[in-house]
């Protein structure tokens, strides 16, 4: 019988439990959204990384889309990096690797291309928040964008960039827009 996970969004969903499945709608990237950004990042032998990958949605899409490139997903949250470990076990996916470290501790020199859906925004928002375990501050989402700026800025020229719901803070003025969605939620950006 053929997998029928990455269909659609409510099968994809199911791999997780209730809990995580009520949260989607709101924290992980939908199924069509993650097949047009893995798209866009992913080239034959290539890494693409996702920054704050959550319980590996739009990774595990992206692997299974694009069986030549190779997706890794970092996530701060050792309960989501578990489900995502699960969700790859259950999928039996081969081209995909979860990190759980805060994407501050890992060498994003390693990577050719990015995904981001907008992963500091958790210490803007009032609701809403996945867990109240870890700290939310307007600092900590000026110092990760910083951080994150900084890390893109030194990418080579020609470094592949998908933003969802992003408020741009973290995008140095060298990455083009290249494509946007029609209600300009997704952005690809290419580094001149
Ligand atoms: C909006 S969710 C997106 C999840 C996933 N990228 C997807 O599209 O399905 C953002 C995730 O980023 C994680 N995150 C936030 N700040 C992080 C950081 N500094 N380092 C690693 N992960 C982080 C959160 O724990 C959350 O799981």
């Amino acid at each position: 019988m053929r997998p029928t996970w990455f269909m659609a969004d409510a099968s994809f969903d199911w791999l997780y439990p209730e809990r995580i499945q009520q949260m989607s709608r709101r924290h992980w990237t939908p199924m069509r959204i993650a097949k047009k950004a893995a798209g866009f990042l992913a080239e034959e032998g290539k890494k693409v990384l996702d920054i704050g990958s959550g319980v590996g949605k739009f990774t595990l899409i992206g692997a299974h889309y694009y069986p030549r490139s190779f997706f890794y997903g970092v996530e701060q949250r050792s309960e989501l990096h578990h489900y995502a470990l699960a969700a790859q076990e259950y999928t039996k996916t081969e081209n995909a690797a979860f990190i759980n470290l805060n994407f501050t501790q890992v060498n994003l020199a390693a990577y050719d291309h990015f995904y981001f859906y907008n992963a500091f925004f958790e210490n803007l928002a009032t609701r809403d928040t996945i867990d109240h375990h870890i700290e939310y501050s307007d600092s900590l989402y000026q110092y990760y964008s910083r951080y994150l700026y900084r890390e893109l800025d030194r990418k080579p020229a020609g470094t592949r960039l998908v933003t969802y719901h992003s408020l741009h803070d973290e995008i140095p003025p060298a990455y083009r827009l290249v494509e946007t969605s029609a209600d300009f939620f997704l952005k690809m950006w290419v580094k001149r």
